[in-house]
Protein backbone atom coordinates (compact mmCIF):
# COMPACT_ATOMS: atom_id res chain seq x y z
CA UNK A 1 0.00 0.00 0.00
CA UNK A 2 0.90 3.30 -0.41
CA UNK A 3 0.97 6.26 1.43
CA UNK A 4 -2.16 8.37 0.88
CA UNK A 5 -0.20 11.44 0.68
CA UNK A 6 2.42 10.10 -2.45
CA UNK A 7 -0.65 8.92 -3.91
CA UNK A 8 -2.65 12.46 -4.15
CA UNK A 9 1.08 13.75 -5.31
CA UNK A 10 1.04 11.53 -8.15
CA UNK A 11 -2.60 12.15 -9.38
CA UNK A 12 -1.85 16.14 -9.18
CA UNK A 13 0.39 16.52 -11.73
CA UNK A 14 -1.67 14.56 -14.56
CA UNK A 15 -4.72 15.99 -13.30
CA UNK A 16 -3.14 20.01 -14.13
CA UNK A 17 -1.28 18.86 -17.32
CA UNK A 18 -5.42 17.28 -18.20
CA UNK A 19 -6.58 20.51 -17.74
CA UNK A 20 -4.06 21.85 -19.47
CA UNK A 21 -4.23 19.84 -22.56
CA UNK A 22 -7.94 20.48 -22.78
CA UNK A 23 -8.14 24.33 -22.19
CA UNK A 24 -5.51 24.48 -25.17
CA UNK A 25 -7.31 22.67 -28.25
CA UNK A 26 -10.58 24.55 -26.86
CA UNK A 27 -9.73 27.62 -26.30
CA UNK A 28 -8.97 28.78 -30.10
CA UNK A 29 -12.81 26.68 -31.13
CA UNK A 30 -14.73 29.99 -29.86
CA UNK A 31 -12.93 32.46 -31.88
CA UNK A 32 -12.86 30.49 -34.87
CA UNK A 33 -16.13 29.77 -34.83
CA UNK A 34 -16.70 33.86 -34.37
CA UNK A 35 -14.91 34.48 -37.46
CA UNK A 36 -15.61 31.50 -39.75
CA UNK A 37 -19.33 29.41 -41.04
CA UNK A 38 -19.54 26.17 -38.84
CA UNK A 39 -16.91 23.84 -40.67
CA UNK A 40 -18.93 20.52 -42.24
CA UNK A 41 -19.84 17.76 -39.99
CA UNK A 42 -17.15 15.64 -41.69
CA UNK A 43 -14.40 17.72 -41.23
CA UNK A 44 -15.66 18.52 -37.49
CA UNK A 45 -15.59 14.51 -36.39
CA UNK A 46 -12.19 14.54 -38.17
CA UNK A 47 -10.91 17.42 -35.87
CA UNK A 48 -12.76 15.76 -32.54
CA UNK A 49 -10.87 12.59 -33.64
CA UNK A 50 -7.31 14.14 -34.35
CA UNK A 51 -8.36 15.91 -30.84
CA UNK A 52 -8.59 12.90 -28.94
CA UNK A 53 -5.97 11.59 -30.89
CA UNK A 54 -3.42 14.18 -29.71
CA UNK A 55 -5.53 14.02 -26.07
CA UNK A 56 -4.43 10.15 -26.07
CA UNK A 57 -0.74 10.89 -27.25
CA UNK A 58 0.13 13.67 -24.86
CA UNK A 59 -1.91 11.59 -22.10
CA UNK A 60 0.45 8.45 -22.92
CA UNK A 61 3.49 10.79 -23.08
CA UNK A 62 2.80 11.65 -19.25
CA UNK A 63 2.01 8.22 -18.26
CA UNK A 64 5.26 7.33 -19.79
CA UNK A 65 7.19 9.59 -18.52
CA UNK A 66 5.61 9.40 -15.22
CA UNK A 67 5.25 5.71 -14.68
CA UNK A 68 7.69 4.04 -17.04
CA UNK A 69 10.79 5.42 -17.35
CA UNK A 70 12.56 4.67 -14.48
CA UNK A 71 13.11 8.07 -11.39
CA UNK A 72 17.47 8.70 -11.17
CA UNK A 73 18.53 5.89 -8.37
CA UNK A 74 18.21 7.18 -4.96
CA UNK A 75 21.01 6.25 -2.79
CA UNK A 76 19.28 3.46 -0.53
CA UNK A 77 20.94 3.73 2.71
CA UNK A 78 22.50 0.71 4.19
CA UNK A 79 21.03 -1.59 6.35
CA UNK A 80 22.89 -1.35 9.52
CA UNK A 81 26.18 1.35 10.03
CA UNK A 82 28.00 1.63 13.59
CA UNK A 83 30.27 4.84 14.44
CA UNK A 84 32.26 3.91 17.74
CA UNK A 85 34.87 5.10 20.09
CA UNK A 86 36.64 4.02 22.35
CA UNK A 87 37.18 6.90 25.45
CA UNK A 88 34.58 8.39 25.35
CA UNK A 89 31.36 10.39 26.57
CA UNK A 90 28.00 10.91 24.72
CA UNK A 91 25.50 12.74 25.88
CA UNK A 92 21.21 12.51 25.69
CA UNK A 93 21.07 14.17 22.48
CA UNK A 94 20.14 12.39 18.80
CA UNK A 95 18.24 14.74 16.49
CA UNK A 96 18.31 14.06 11.94
CA UNK A 97 17.79 16.63 9.19
CA UNK A 98 18.68 16.31 5.35
CA UNK A 99 22.69 17.65 6.02
CA UNK A 100 24.03 16.38 2.86
CA UNK A 101 20.89 16.80 0.41
CA UNK A 102 20.55 13.20 -0.80
CA UNK A 103 17.20 13.12 0.92
CA UNK A 104 18.03 10.69 3.49
CA UNK A 105 17.94 12.13 7.31
CA UNK A 106 21.55 12.33 8.49
CA UNK A 107 22.04 11.86 12.00
CA UNK A 108 23.17 14.47 14.65
CA UNK A 109 25.12 13.79 17.96
CA UNK A 110 27.00 14.71 20.72
CA UNK A 111 30.22 13.03 21.92
CA UNK A 112 33.36 13.84 24.09
CA UNK A 113 36.26 11.81 22.93
CA UNK A 114 38.52 11.46 26.12
CA UNK A 115 41.85 11.08 23.27
CA UNK A 116 41.04 14.35 21.56
CA UNK A 117 39.04 14.23 18.26
CA UNK A 118 40.33 14.49 14.67
CA UNK A 119 38.02 16.74 13.18
CA UNK A 120 39.20 19.84 11.44
CA UNK A 121 38.72 21.99 14.29
CA UNK A 122 40.33 21.48 17.80
CA UNK A 123 39.03 22.29 21.26
CA UNK A 124 41.80 25.15 20.98
CA UNK A 125 40.32 26.90 18.26
CA UNK A 126 37.42 27.05 19.67
CA UNK A 127 38.54 28.77 22.90
CA UNK A 128 37.69 25.25 25.19
CA UNK A 129 40.39 23.20 27.02
CA UNK A 130 40.66 19.24 25.00
CA UNK A 131 38.69 17.05 25.59
CA UNK A 132 35.99 19.11 24.29
CA UNK A 133 32.24 18.48 23.92
CA UNK A 134 31.62 17.90 19.68
CA UNK A 135 28.63 17.96 17.57
CA UNK A 136 29.22 15.88 14.71
CA UNK A 137 26.71 14.95 11.71
CA UNK A 138 26.56 11.42 10.10
CA UNK A 139 25.10 10.54 7.16
CA UNK A 140 22.23 8.85 7.45
CA UNK A 141 22.93 6.20 4.44
CA UNK A 142 25.93 4.57 5.98
CA UNK A 143 27.21 6.73 8.54
CA UNK A 144 30.36 8.66 6.96
CA UNK A 145 31.08 11.77 9.39
CA UNK A 146 29.69 14.68 7.41
CA UNK A 147 31.15 16.98 9.65
CA UNK A 148 31.73 17.70 13.12
CA UNK A 149 33.16 20.71 15.44
CA UNK A 150 33.64 22.04 18.91
CA UNK A 151 30.99 23.59 20.41
CA UNK A 152 30.53 23.18 24.36
CA UNK A 153 33.54 22.32 27.20
CA UNK A 154 31.16 19.76 28.66
CA UNK A 155 27.74 18.97 27.29
CA UNK A 156 25.33 21.09 25.50
CA UNK A 157 21.52 21.77 24.66
CA UNK A 158 20.48 21.48 21.62
CA UNK A 159 17.52 22.55 19.74
CA UNK A 160 17.68 21.60 15.55
CA UNK A 161 16.02 23.25 12.61
CA UNK A 162 15.25 25.98 15.03
CA UNK A 163 14.66 29.19 13.86
CA UNK A 164 15.76 30.49 10.95
CA UNK A 165 17.42 33.92 9.35
CA UNK A 166 15.00 35.89 8.23
CA UNK A 167 13.25 35.37 5.46
CA UNK A 168 16.08 33.40 4.13
CA UNK A 169 16.77 30.72 1.89
CA UNK A 170 19.38 29.60 4.08
CA UNK A 171 19.43 26.45 5.33
CA UNK A 172 18.11 25.16 8.51
CA UNK A 173 20.57 25.48 11.70
CA UNK A 174 21.09 24.03 15.30
CA UNK A 175 21.22 25.91 18.00
CA UNK A 176 23.24 24.93 20.58
CA UNK A 177 23.68 26.35 24.37
CA UNK A 178 27.02 24.90 26.45
CA UNK A 179 26.90 23.88 29.54
CA UNK A 180 28.73 26.06 30.08
CA UNK A 181 29.51 27.19 27.04
CA UNK A 182 28.75 29.60 24.25
CA UNK A 183 25.11 30.38 22.48
CA UNK A 184 26.16 29.26 18.77
CA UNK A 185 24.22 28.51 15.86
CA UNK A 186 25.69 25.87 12.94
CA UNK A 187 24.89 25.59 9.93
CA UNK A 188 23.06 22.25 9.49
CA UNK A 189 24.59 21.59 5.51
CA UNK A 190 28.39 22.69 6.48
CA UNK A 191 28.46 22.93 10.11
CA UNK A 192 30.07 26.46 9.97
CA UNK A 193 29.15 28.70 12.88
CA UNK A 194 26.65 31.31 11.86
CA UNK A 195 26.85 33.25 14.75
CA UNK A 196 28.18 32.69 18.30
CA UNK A 197 27.22 35.11 21.72
CA UNK A 198 28.55 34.17 25.39
CA UNK A 199 25.28 33.22 26.91
CA UNK A 200 25.15 36.08 29.65
CA UNK A 201 24.53 34.24 32.28
CA UNK A 202 25.26 35.45 35.84
CA UNK A 203 27.19 33.44 38.02
CA UNK A 204 25.92 29.72 39.47
CA UNK A 205 23.25 29.38 37.43
CA UNK A 206 22.07 25.90 36.49
CA UNK A 207 20.31 25.84 32.49
CA UNK A 208 16.91 23.68 32.31
CA UNK A 209 16.10 22.40 29.40
CA UNK A 210 14.97 22.67 26.88
CA UNK A 211 16.00 25.44 24.46
CA UNK A 212 12.34 26.72 23.19
CA UNK A 213 11.49 28.18 20.05
CA UNK A 214 9.34 31.03 20.99
CA UNK A 215 7.07 32.97 18.06
CA UNK A 216 8.58 36.47 17.03
CA UNK A 217 8.38 38.80 20.31
CA UNK A 218 10.61 41.58 18.83
CA UNK A 219 8.98 41.81 15.69
CA UNK A 220 12.21 41.16 13.65
CA UNK A 221 10.47 38.47 11.72
CA UNK A 222 11.90 35.45 12.80
CA UNK A 223 11.13 33.13 15.56
CA UNK A 224 13.09 33.86 18.79
CA UNK A 225 14.40 31.72 21.45
CA UNK A 226 14.10 31.29 25.14
CA UNK A 227 16.34 29.93 27.92
CA UNK A 228 15.08 28.86 31.30
CA UNK A 229 17.76 28.97 34.10
CA UNK A 230 17.40 28.35 38.13
CA UNK A 231 19.26 30.20 40.29
CA UNK A 232 19.02 29.48 43.97
CA UNK A 233 15.23 29.26 44.02
CA UNK A 234 14.45 31.27 41.13
CA UNK A 235 13.55 30.56 37.92
CA UNK A 236 14.61 33.09 35.32
CA UNK A 237 13.27 33.21 31.38
CA UNK A 238 16.34 34.57 29.14
CA UNK A 239 14.97 35.79 25.88
CA UNK A 240 17.73 35.36 22.52
CA UNK A 241 16.71 36.98 19.27
CA UNK A 242 16.09 33.61 16.64
CA UNK A 243 17.93 35.93 13.81
CA UNK A 244 20.99 36.95 15.73
CA UNK A 245 21.39 34.98 19.14
CA UNK A 246 21.49 38.47 20.48
CA UNK A 247 19.83 38.41 24.63
CA UNK A 248 17.20 41.18 23.81
CA UNK A 249 16.98 41.98 27.51
CA UNK A 250 17.70 41.39 31.32
CA UNK A 251 15.72 38.23 32.34
CA UNK A 252 12.50 38.07 33.48
CA UNK A 253 11.58 35.94 36.49
CA UNK A 254 9.34 33.29 35.92
CA UNK A 255 8.39 32.06 39.60
CA UNK A 256 10.10 29.66 42.21
CA UNK A 257 11.62 26.29 42.27
CA UNK A 258 10.64 25.33 38.52
CA UNK A 259 12.48 21.96 37.18
CA UNK A 260 13.29 20.96 33.88
CA UNK A 261 10.76 20.02 30.79
CA UNK A 262 8.93 23.14 30.17
CA UNK A 263 6.76 23.51 27.23
CA UNK A 264 5.62 26.40 24.95
CA UNK A 265 1.23 26.46 25.29
CA UNK A 266 -0.45 28.37 22.67
CA UNK A 267 -3.99 29.01 24.18
CA UNK A 268 -7.45 30.08 21.87
CA UNK A 269 -6.68 33.52 21.85
CA UNK A 270 -3.35 32.99 20.15
CA UNK A 271 -1.46 33.59 23.00
CA UNK A 272 2.06 31.89 23.43
CA UNK A 273 2.48 31.30 27.06
CA UNK A 274 5.40 28.88 28.47
CA UNK A 275 4.79 26.89 31.70
CA UNK A 276 6.73 24.72 33.37
CA UNK A 277 6.29 21.71 36.45
CA UNK A 278 6.81 24.09 39.74
CA UNK A 279 6.12 23.28 43.57
CA UNK A 280 2.87 21.65 43.70
CA UNK A 281 1.68 23.26 40.36
CA UNK A 282 1.81 24.46 37.14
CA UNK A 283 3.65 27.99 36.53
CA UNK A 284 4.41 29.95 34.04
CA UNK A 285 4.14 33.37 32.21
CA UNK A 286 3.03 34.98 29.00
CA UNK A 287 6.05 35.24 26.29
CA UNK A 288 4.32 39.01 25.55
CA UNK A 289 4.60 39.34 29.86
CA UNK A 290 8.33 37.88 29.69
CA UNK A 291 9.52 40.15 27.18
CA UNK A 292 7.99 43.38 27.66
CA UNK A 293 8.92 43.24 31.81
CA UNK A 294 12.41 42.25 30.13
CA UNK A 295 12.87 44.95 27.69
CA UNK A 296 10.21 47.68 28.25
CA UNK A 297 9.55 47.58 24.54
CA UNK A 298 5.81 46.52 23.30
CA UNK A 299 5.51 42.74 21.52
CA UNK A 300 3.01 41.88 18.93
CA UNK A 301 1.91 39.03 20.59
CA UNK A 302 -1.13 38.36 22.70
CA UNK A 303 -1.95 37.94 26.15
CA UNK A 304 -4.87 35.53 26.31
CA UNK A 305 -7.39 37.81 29.34
CA UNK A 306 -8.39 34.52 30.52
CA UNK A 307 -5.27 33.62 31.27
CA UNK A 308 -3.85 35.87 32.87
CA UNK A 309 -6.85 36.11 35.80
CA UNK A 310 -5.34 32.20 36.00
CA UNK A 311 -2.00 33.18 36.24
CA UNK A 312 -1.01 34.82 39.72
CA UNK A 313 1.26 37.63 38.78
CA UNK A 314 3.66 37.32 41.75
CA UNK A 315 4.64 33.87 42.07
CA UNK A 316 3.11 32.89 38.79
CA UNK A 317 1.53 30.16 39.95
CA UNK A 318 -1.69 28.58 37.93
CA UNK A 319 -4.83 28.53 40.38
CA UNK A 320 -5.58 24.56 39.53
CA UNK A 321 -7.16 22.66 41.93
CA UNK A 322 -4.72 21.16 44.43
CA UNK A 323 -1.92 19.46 42.65
CA UNK A 324 0.93 16.90 43.67
CA UNK A 325 4.20 17.54 42.57
CA UNK A 326 4.06 18.06 38.18
CA UNK A 327 6.34 15.77 36.83
CA UNK A 328 5.89 16.45 32.99
CA UNK A 329 3.61 18.95 31.40
CA UNK A 330 3.01 18.32 27.34
CA UNK A 331 0.98 20.34 25.08
CA UNK A 332 -1.00 17.62 23.06
CA UNK A 333 -3.48 18.31 20.03
CA UNK A 334 -6.73 18.37 21.36
CA UNK A 335 -10.57 18.66 19.61
CA UNK A 336 -10.13 22.48 18.89
CA UNK A 337 -6.57 23.64 19.73
CA UNK A 338 -4.00 22.89 22.18
CA UNK A 339 -4.98 20.69 25.40
CA UNK A 340 -2.43 19.96 28.16
CA UNK A 341 -1.11 16.62 29.67
CA UNK A 342 0.11 16.78 33.13
CA UNK A 343 1.80 13.63 35.21
CA UNK A 344 2.10 14.57 38.93
CA UNK A 345 3.47 12.24 41.29
CA UNK A 346 0.13 10.25 41.80
CA UNK A 347 -1.65 10.63 38.31
CA UNK A 348 -2.40 11.46 34.89
CA UNK A 349 -4.84 13.97 33.53
CA UNK A 350 -6.01 15.71 30.56
CA UNK A 351 -6.96 19.38 31.17
CA UNK A 352 -8.73 21.87 28.75
CA UNK A 353 -5.91 23.70 26.96
CA UNK A 354 -8.18 27.25 27.66
CA UNK A 355 -10.30 26.81 30.90
CA UNK A 356 -7.90 23.92 32.17
CA UNK A 357 -10.71 21.68 33.42
CA UNK A 358 -10.01 18.36 33.84
CA UNK A 359 -11.33 16.29 31.07
CA UNK A 360 -10.10 12.83 32.53
CA UNK A 361 -7.87 11.61 35.63
CA UNK A 362 -6.23 8.50 35.64
CA UNK A 363 -5.56 7.93 39.24
CA UNK A 364 -2.73 6.04 41.12
CA UNK A 365 -0.16 5.93 38.76
CA UNK A 366 3.57 6.65 39.03
CA UNK A 367 4.67 7.45 35.59
CA UNK A 368 8.59 7.92 35.44
CA UNK A 369 8.67 8.47 31.97
CA UNK A 370 7.40 11.38 29.74
CA UNK A 371 4.02 10.10 28.18
CA UNK A 372 4.25 9.30 24.43
CA UNK A 373 1.78 10.09 21.91
CA UNK A 374 0.92 7.64 18.80
CA UNK A 375 -2.08 6.36 16.66
CA UNK A 376 -3.64 3.09 18.49
CA UNK A 377 -7.32 3.09 16.17
CA UNK A 378 -6.92 4.80 13.26
CA UNK A 379 -6.57 9.01 13.11
CA UNK A 380 -7.24 9.25 16.42
CA UNK A 381 -4.68 9.77 19.12
CA UNK A 382 -3.46 7.53 22.14
CA UNK A 383 -0.88 8.42 24.60
CA UNK A 384 1.17 5.77 25.73
CA UNK A 385 2.33 5.99 29.76
CA UNK A 386 4.51 3.77 32.18
CA UNK A 387 3.55 2.87 35.31
CA UNK A 388 5.42 1.97 38.22
CA UNK A 389 9.26 0.35 37.78
CA UNK A 390 10.97 -2.52 37.07
CA UNK A 391 9.11 -5.57 38.32
CA UNK A 392 5.95 -3.58 38.40
CA UNK A 393 5.96 -1.81 35.46
CA UNK A 394 2.99 -1.75 33.09
CA UNK A 395 2.33 -0.49 29.58
CA UNK A 396 -0.89 1.33 28.96
CA UNK A 397 -2.08 3.41 26.27
CA UNK A 398 -4.94 5.41 26.68
CA UNK A 399 -7.09 6.92 24.49
CA UNK A 400 -6.01 10.84 24.51
CA UNK A 401 -9.76 11.93 24.38
CA UNK A 402 -11.32 10.20 26.89
CA UNK A 403 -8.81 8.51 28.74
CA UNK A 404 -9.71 5.24 28.56
CA UNK A 405 -7.63 2.18 28.49
CA UNK A 406 -7.12 0.89 25.04
CA UNK A 407 -3.76 -1.98 25.67
CA UNK A 408 -2.04 -2.99 28.63
CA UNK A 409 0.59 -4.77 29.42
CA UNK A 410 3.19 -5.53 32.24
CA UNK A 411 6.67 -5.46 31.39
CA UNK A 412 9.80 -5.32 33.39
CA UNK A 413 11.99 -1.85 33.05
CA UNK A 414 14.19 0.13 34.81
CA UNK A 415 13.50 4.13 35.43
CA UNK A 416 17.07 4.57 33.58
CA UNK A 417 15.91 2.98 30.85
CA UNK A 418 15.74 4.73 27.01
CA UNK A 419 12.20 6.58 26.35
CA UNK A 420 9.23 4.72 23.94
CA UNK A 421 9.06 5.26 20.49
CA UNK A 422 5.85 5.45 17.87
CA UNK A 423 5.80 5.99 13.88
CA UNK A 424 2.61 6.29 11.94
CA UNK A 425 2.11 3.33 9.65
CA UNK A 426 -0.01 3.76 6.31
CA UNK A 427 -3.13 2.10 7.86
CA UNK A 428 -3.25 5.97 10.00
CA UNK A 429 -1.87 3.57 13.10
CA UNK A 430 1.03 4.05 14.48
CA UNK A 431 3.79 1.10 15.58
CA UNK A 432 4.69 1.30 18.70
CA UNK A 433 8.19 0.53 20.30
CA UNK A 434 8.68 -0.21 24.08
CA UNK A 435 11.89 -0.99 25.84
CA UNK A 436 12.12 -3.81 28.69
CA UNK A 437 14.55 -5.76 30.53
CA UNK A 438 14.60 -8.96 28.83
CA UNK A 439 12.73 -11.49 30.86
CA UNK A 440 15.05 -14.05 31.29
CA UNK A 441 18.35 -12.75 30.78
CA UNK A 442 17.67 -10.07 33.54
CA UNK A 443 16.23 -11.95 36.00
CA UNK A 444 18.73 -11.66 38.07
CA UNK A 445 20.51 -8.33 37.18
CA UNK A 446 19.62 -5.12 38.96
CA UNK A 447 22.16 -2.03 37.61
CA UNK A 448 21.04 -0.35 34.72
CA UNK A 449 24.91 -1.32 33.43
CA UNK A 450 24.48 -4.49 33.42
CA UNK A 451 20.91 -5.10 31.91
CA UNK A 452 20.35 -6.81 28.88
CA UNK A 453 17.27 -4.37 27.11
CA UNK A 454 15.32 -5.70 24.39
CA UNK A 455 13.02 -3.30 22.21
CA UNK A 456 9.46 -4.84 21.67
CA UNK A 457 7.26 -4.10 18.76
CA UNK A 458 4.07 -3.86 18.64
CA UNK A 459 1.58 -2.98 16.13
CA UNK A 460 -2.56 -2.29 17.17
CA UNK A 461 -3.37 -4.84 14.72
CA UNK A 462 -1.94 -7.82 16.17
CA UNK A 463 -2.67 -6.57 19.83
CA UNK A 464 -2.15 -9.96 21.38
CA UNK A 465 1.60 -9.97 19.99
CA UNK A 466 4.54 -8.16 20.90
CA UNK A 467 7.97 -8.67 18.61
CA UNK A 468 11.44 -8.53 20.47
CA UNK A 469 12.76 -6.99 17.79
CA UNK A 470 17.20 -6.45 19.68
CA UNK A 471 18.95 -6.98 22.66
CA UNK A 472 21.05 -4.50 23.74
CA UNK A 473 23.23 -4.93 26.66
CA UNK A 474 25.43 -1.75 26.40
CA UNK A 475 24.20 1.05 28.55
CA UNK A 476 21.52 3.40 26.18
CA UNK A 477 21.97 7.17 26.34
CA UNK A 478 19.23 7.43 23.99
CA UNK A 479 17.27 6.16 21.08
CA UNK A 480 15.00 7.19 18.10
CA UNK A 481 12.88 5.11 15.79
CA UNK A 482 12.61 7.70 12.55
CA UNK A 483 11.99 7.17 8.86
CA UNK A 484 15.63 8.31 7.25
CA UNK A 485 14.01 8.05 4.10
CA UNK A 486 10.42 9.24 2.98
CA UNK A 487 7.94 6.81 1.97
CA UNK A 488 10.18 3.97 3.40
CA UNK A 489 11.65 1.39 5.86
CA UNK A 490 11.94 2.43 9.50
CA UNK A 491 15.48 2.91 11.25
CA UNK A 492 16.03 2.42 15.26
CA UNK A 493 19.17 4.80 16.00
CA UNK A 494 20.82 4.08 19.18
CA UNK A 495 23.36 5.71 21.31
CA UNK A 496 25.02 3.83 23.81
CA UNK A 497 28.14 5.28 26.53
CA UNK A 498 29.37 5.61 29.86
CA UNK A 499 26.17 6.01 32.12
CA UNK A 500 27.93 9.42 33.55
CA UNK A 501 29.76 12.00 31.74
CA UNK A 502 32.96 11.73 33.88
CA UNK A 503 33.99 7.97 33.27
CA UNK A 504 34.86 7.57 29.62
CA UNK A 505 33.94 4.86 27.88
CA UNK A 506 33.26 3.04 24.43
CA UNK A 507 30.52 5.30 22.56
CA UNK A 508 28.85 4.23 19.36
CA UNK A 509 25.81 5.13 17.24
CA UNK A 510 24.39 2.53 15.74
CA UNK A 511 21.69 2.01 12.81
CA UNK A 512 19.23 -0.54 12.99
CA UNK A 513 17.24 -0.86 9.78
CA UNK A 514 13.84 -2.26 11.35
CA UNK A 515 12.58 -4.76 8.78
CA UNK A 516 16.13 -6.26 8.64
CA UNK A 517 15.18 -7.09 12.71
CA UNK A 518 12.10 -8.53 11.99
CA UNK A 519 13.07 -11.78 10.66
CA UNK A 520 15.20 -13.10 13.44
CA UNK A 521 12.52 -11.24 16.46
CA UNK A 522 11.11 -12.70 19.22
CA UNK A 523 7.73 -13.52 18.96
CA UNK A 524 6.03 -12.94 22.34
CA UNK A 525 2.60 -14.33 22.62
CA UNK A 526 0.64 -11.52 25.74
CA UNK A 527 -2.83 -14.21 25.24
CA UNK A 528 -3.14 -17.56 25.39
CA UNK A 529 -4.49 -19.50 22.25
CA UNK A 530 -3.46 -16.90 20.22
CA UNK A 531 -4.15 -18.04 16.20
CA UNK A 532 -1.20 -16.86 14.50
CA UNK A 533 2.26 -19.05 13.94
CA UNK A 534 5.16 -17.07 14.75
CA UNK A 535 6.00 -17.06 11.33
CA UNK A 536 2.90 -15.40 10.47
CA UNK A 537 3.44 -12.53 12.43
CA UNK A 538 6.75 -12.07 11.25
CA UNK A 539 5.47 -11.74 7.83
CA UNK A 540 2.77 -9.52 8.92
CA UNK A 541 5.27 -7.47 10.87
CA UNK A 542 7.57 -6.97 7.84
CA UNK A 543 4.70 -5.95 5.72
CA UNK A 544 4.04 -2.90 7.87
CA UNK A 545 4.63 0.76 5.49
CA UNK A 546 5.24 3.69 7.51
CA UNK A 547 4.41 7.38 6.71
CA UNK A 548 6.45 10.47 7.49
CA UNK A 549 5.03 12.21 11.05
CA UNK A 550 2.96 14.84 9.90
C1 LIG B 1 43.22 6.76 22.86
O1 LIG B 1 43.12 6.26 24.18
C2 LIG B 1 43.43 4.89 24.31
C3 LIG B 1 43.21 4.47 25.74
O2 LIG B 1 42.79 5.50 26.52
C4 LIG B 1 44.87 4.65 23.87
O3 LIG B 1 45.17 3.28 23.94
C5 LIG B 1 45.05 5.15 22.45
O4 LIG B 1 46.41 5.04 22.07
C6 LIG B 1 44.62 6.61 22.33
N1 LIG B 1 44.69 7.01 20.95
C7 LIG B 1 45.24 8.17 20.57
C8 LIG B 1 45.21 8.45 19.11
O5 LIG B 1 45.71 8.97 21.35
C1 LIG C 1 40.02 9.61 13.69
O1 LIG C 1 41.30 9.00 13.61
C2 LIG C 1 41.29 7.58 13.75
C3 LIG C 1 42.69 7.08 13.69
O2 LIG C 1 43.57 7.99 14.22
C4 LIG C 1 40.45 6.98 12.63
O3 LIG C 1 40.36 5.59 12.81
C5 LIG C 1 39.05 7.58 12.69
O4 LIG C 1 38.28 7.11 11.60
C6 LIG C 1 39.12 9.08 12.64
N1 LIG C 1 37.78 9.60 12.82
C7 LIG C 1 37.24 10.53 12.03
C8 LIG C 1 35.86 10.91 12.34
O5 LIG C 1 37.84 11.03 11.11
C1 LIG D 1 28.74 7.48 2.33
O1 LIG D 1 27.72 8.10 1.62
C2 LIG D 1 28.05 9.37 1.11
C3 LIG D 1 26.83 9.91 0.45
O2 LIG D 1 25.76 9.88 1.32
C4 LIG D 1 29.24 9.23 0.16
O3 LIG D 1 29.60 10.52 -0.29
C5 LIG D 1 30.40 8.61 0.88
O4 LIG D 1 31.47 8.39 -0.01
C6 LIG D 1 29.98 7.29 1.47
N1 LIG D 1 31.08 6.79 2.28
C7 LIG D 1 31.39 5.51 2.32
C8 LIG D 1 32.53 5.14 3.21
O5 LIG D 1 30.79 4.68 1.68
C1 LIG E 1 26.19 26.51 42.82
O1 LIG E 1 24.93 25.91 43.10
C2 LIG E 1 25.02 24.57 43.52
C3 LIG E 1 23.61 24.06 43.74
O2 LIG E 1 22.71 24.72 42.97
C4 LIG E 1 25.81 24.52 44.82
O3 LIG E 1 25.93 23.17 45.22
C5 LIG E 1 27.19 25.12 44.61
O4 LIG E 1 27.88 25.17 45.84
C6 LIG E 1 27.06 26.53 44.07
N1 LIG E 1 28.38 27.04 43.74
C7 LIG E 1 28.76 28.27 44.03
C8 LIG E 1 30.15 28.65 43.65
O5 LIG E 1 28.02 29.06 44.59
C1 LIG F 1 -0.32 35.14 44.65
O1 LIG F 1 0.72 34.42 45.30
C2 LIG F 1 1.20 35.03 46.50
C3 LIG F 1 2.40 34.25 46.99
O2 LIG F 1 2.18 32.87 46.88
C4 LIG F 1 0.07 35.08 47.50
O3 LIG F 1 0.50 35.71 48.68
C5 LIG F 1 -1.11 35.84 46.91
O4 LIG F 1 -2.20 35.79 47.76
C6 LIG F 1 -1.51 35.25 45.56
N1 LIG F 1 -2.50 36.10 44.93
C7 LIG F 1 -3.69 35.67 44.58
C8 LIG F 1 -4.56 36.67 43.93
O5 LIG F 1 -4.03 34.52 44.77
C1 LIG G 1 -0.23 1.53 38.61
O1 LIG G 1 0.59 0.62 39.31
C2 LIG G 1 0.22 0.43 40.67
C3 LIG G 1 1.19 -0.55 41.28
O2 LIG G 1 2.48 -0.26 40.89
C4 LIG G 1 -1.20 -0.10 40.76
O3 LIG G 1 -1.59 -0.22 42.11
C5 LIG G 1 -2.14 0.84 40.02
O4 LIG G 1 -3.44 0.31 40.00
C6 LIG G 1 -1.65 1.06 38.59
N1 LIG G 1 -2.51 2.05 37.98
C7 LIG G 1 -3.12 1.84 36.83
C8 LIG G 1 -3.94 2.94 36.31
O5 LIG G 1 -3.03 0.79 36.23
C1 LIG H 1 18.02 -15.67 39.93
O1 LIG H 1 18.36 -15.77 41.30
C2 LIG H 1 17.63 -16.75 42.02
C3 LIG H 1 18.05 -16.71 43.47
O2 LIG H 1 18.47 -15.47 43.83
C4 LIG H 1 17.88 -18.12 41.41
O3 LIG H 1 17.10 -19.10 42.06
C5 LIG H 1 17.52 -18.10 39.93
O4 LIG H 1 17.85 -19.31 39.31
C6 LIG H 1 18.28 -16.99 39.22
N1 LIG H 1 17.82 -16.89 37.84
C7 LIG H 1 18.64 -16.79 36.80
C8 LIG H 1 18.01 -16.69 35.46
O5 LIG H 1 19.83 -16.76 36.92
C1 LIG I 1 17.41 -11.87 23.27
O1 LIG I 1 18.06 -12.67 24.24
C2 LIG I 1 17.29 -13.81 24.65
C3 LIG I 1 18.06 -14.52 25.75
O2 LIG I 1 19.40 -14.62 25.43
C4 LIG I 1 17.00 -14.71 23.46
O3 LIG I 1 16.17 -15.76 23.88
C5 LIG I 1 16.26 -13.89 22.39
O4 LIG I 1 16.05 -14.66 21.24
C6 LIG I 1 17.06 -12.66 22.03
N1 LIG I 1 16.27 -11.87 21.13
C7 LIG I 1 16.70 -11.44 19.95
C8 LIG I 1 15.78 -10.59 19.15
O5 LIG I 1 17.80 -11.71 19.54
Amino acid sequence: MTDSKDLEAEIRPLKNDDRKAQENPGSPAPKERGLKPPPPPGLSRCRTAAFFLSLFAFLLAVFVVSFIVPCPDRPASGSTWTISYNAAVAYDFLATGDVNKDRIQDVLFLYKNANGSNGSLSCAEEGFSSPCTFVAAASGANGSILWERPVAQDGALVECAGPQPRGSEASPACILLGRPGPFIAVDLVTGETLWTHPSGFRGNVSILSPLLRVPDVDGDGAPDLLVLTREGKQVHGYIYSGSTGQLVGPPGSLGVDGTSGAVLHITRAGAPYVLLPCVSSLCGSSVKGLYEKATGRVSPLRVDPLWEGMLNATSHQLHLRSLDAVRYVMSVPGKVGEDLLLVTSEDCMLLDGQGLEPRWTLGAAQILRKPVLGHYKPDTLAVAIENGTDTDRQILLLDLSSGAVLWSQALRGLPGGPQPASLPTADHRSAFFFWGLHELAGANQTGPGTALHSLYLLHPTLPSVLLELANVSAHIITSRVVLLEPGRHAACVLLTGPAGPDAPGPVSVVKYKVQDLVPSGRVVHLAKGAPDSDQAVRNRLSRLRYRDAA
